[in-house]
């Protein structure tokens, strides 16, 4: 496909009915992992697999102190997924929400075709922007990469009245793919190094082209690519401002040229396109950082064109956005945490041997055999934790994501971290030879009947991007029982 010959697409958002249960009410959201077929390619049919066979699938909205249910009903076919050539279960993971173990999709915990799960998501935490995407065991990358991916919104009180809403507030699934002749997917990963497509796509469209009112805009900036990292920067060279990392709002907003955003990391950004004539074209374009395979295209993501706000269609109810860059978001400094606090310390060594990648020399096999009791480390609910990760490697980088909790980053190789990683995190970039410090509080659900107590259990700690996870880069921590 040409860039910037396709019309960029909302993905959907899916509905839900209020239940009253003992604990008050809560929002019952259902999605249907199945097959179904999407236009990519200008003449051609894709099949996928994505929930409610839409990709990306639709965005979960729920405000903050709601608790949701989601019931994911496996409709896939029994004949297993053509790319990893293996059953087609699933685990379902959301990604940034402090989820009960039993909940937060266990690689191990599948469900199987023709079977459903219920999880349980107590959304306590404060606004983010979240993703659900499948996390089966040895397959999560195909799996994926298939369309098992979607974002998720937890709003507040303090991000309504500081970010734009509405029409205003665009999220952005970005994710690269390659293509048979036939328009299928293709999938190819080289001895597990990762999948390099060809095709950016920006919620499921190549490149796509969004027309936009002269005003500020905010992008939910999820890179659901299974290997592939990016370095954003507009072509104009305006600022990318960004407001949110992970785990919510920074505490100020950080103005960037470009910024290096690995697979599954969230940035909110907003972009004011309110100085320029109608007319005016900027596109999103892609530096590139060492060690990913780069292709024609793979520099373009997508474009934006100002146009004439009478042209567009009108403002959804309730859309919301300010007239300048807000810059203070949060009056306390980051997380209140220093490393000075930290009795729990881990040391996470990432290598490869025997062509698998380990993490202190272990891999999810090496797990697996332990009956699932071997832990990398076992902090107490609210004890304060400081980890090492160091990318011994080689040519590699590994976006590393530790369930359950929020870090912060301490440093990397020494010094602070860039601009704008100083706000709530759940995966690091960690790029080659690099050494990063992450500082986090292992806060388990407070309760109040919110979904049960939590008395702690086992998490999963891994690299992000997917091949390497599922070869097998990923370990597991327990906070309190380690037997739940
Ligand atoms: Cu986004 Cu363990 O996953
Ligand atoms: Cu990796």
């Amino acid at each position: 496909p040409k860039p910037y010959a396709a019309g960029f697409v909302h993905p959907p958002v899916l509905p839900y009915t209020t239940v009253q249960d003992a604990n008050g009410p809560y929002r019952l959201f259902t999605v249907s992992e199945r097959q179904s077929v999407a236009n990519i390619l200008p003449g051609l049919t894709t099949p996928v697999y994505g929930y409610n066979g839409s990709v990306p699938g639709p965005i979960v909205k729920v405000p903050q102190g709601t608790r949701a249910r989601l019931r994911v009903r496996n409709q896939l076919p029994a004949t297993g997924n053509p790319l990893s050539g293996q059953a087609f279960n699933t685990s379902t993971h959301l990604h940034g929400s402090a989820s009960l173990p039993q909940y937060d999709g266990y690689a191990n915990d599948v469900t199987e075709p023709g079977e459903y799960k219920d999880y349980l998501y107590p959304n306590w935490q404060p606004a983010r922007t979240l993703w659900y995407h499948d996390h089966n065991v040895m397959t999560t990358a195909q799996n994926a990469y298939s369309g098992l991916a979607a974002q998720y919104h937890l709003s507040d009180e303090a991000e309504r009245a500081l970010l734009p809403q509405g029409s205003y507030d665009v999220a952005m699934t970005v994710s690269d793919a390659m293509f048979a002749a036939d328009g299928k997917l293709a999938y190819e990963d080289n001895s597990h190094s990762g999948l390099w497509g060809d095709v950016v796509l920006v919620n499921g469209q190549p490149w796509p082209v969004l027309k936009v009112k002269p005003k500020i805009y905010r992008f939910r900036v999820l890179n659901a690519s299974i290997s592939r990292s990016y370095r954003f920067k507009l072509s104009n060279g305006a600022p990318l401002n960004v407001v949110a990392t992970d785990g919510g709002l920074m505490p100020r907003t950080q103005p960037v040229t470009s910024y290096r955003h690995a697979g599954a990391e969230r940035y909110e950004v907003l972009i004011d396109f309110s100085k320029y004539p109608v007319g005016t074209t900027i596109d999103l374009t892609n530096l590139s950082n060492p060690n990913n395979v780069d292709y024609d295209h793979t520099n373009k993501v997508m474009r934006f064109v100002v146009s004439d706000p009478a042209t567009l269609p009108a403002d959804q109810p309730g859309s919301w956005t300010p007239s300048t860059v807000p810059t203070t978001l949060v009056a306390s400094e980051a997380m209140g945490l220093t490393p000075a606090m930290a009795t729990n310390k881990a040391y996470m060594r990432l290598e490869r041997t025997n062509g698998q990648f380990a993490i202190n020399g272990r891999t999810w096999h090496d797990i697996e055999a332990s009956g699932f009791t071997s832990l990398l480390t076992n902090p107490r609910p609210d004890e304060v934790g400081l980890w090492t990760i160091e990318n011994s490697s080689g040519g590699w980088f590994h976006p590393l994501h530790i369930h359950l909790i929020d870090f912060q980053i301490v440093s990397r190789n020494g010094v602070a971290p860039f601009a704008y990683e100083k706000g709530p995190k759940d995966v690091v970039y960690v790029g080659e030879g690099e050494t990063v410090k992450v500082l986090m509080k292992f806060t388990l659900n407070p309760g109040g009947g919110t979904s049960g107590g939590n008395a702690g259990g086992r998490y999963m700690v891994h690299c992000h991007n997917l091949p390497h996870e599922d070869h097998d880069m990923m370990t597991q921590f327990a906070v309190g029982d380690p037997t739940v």
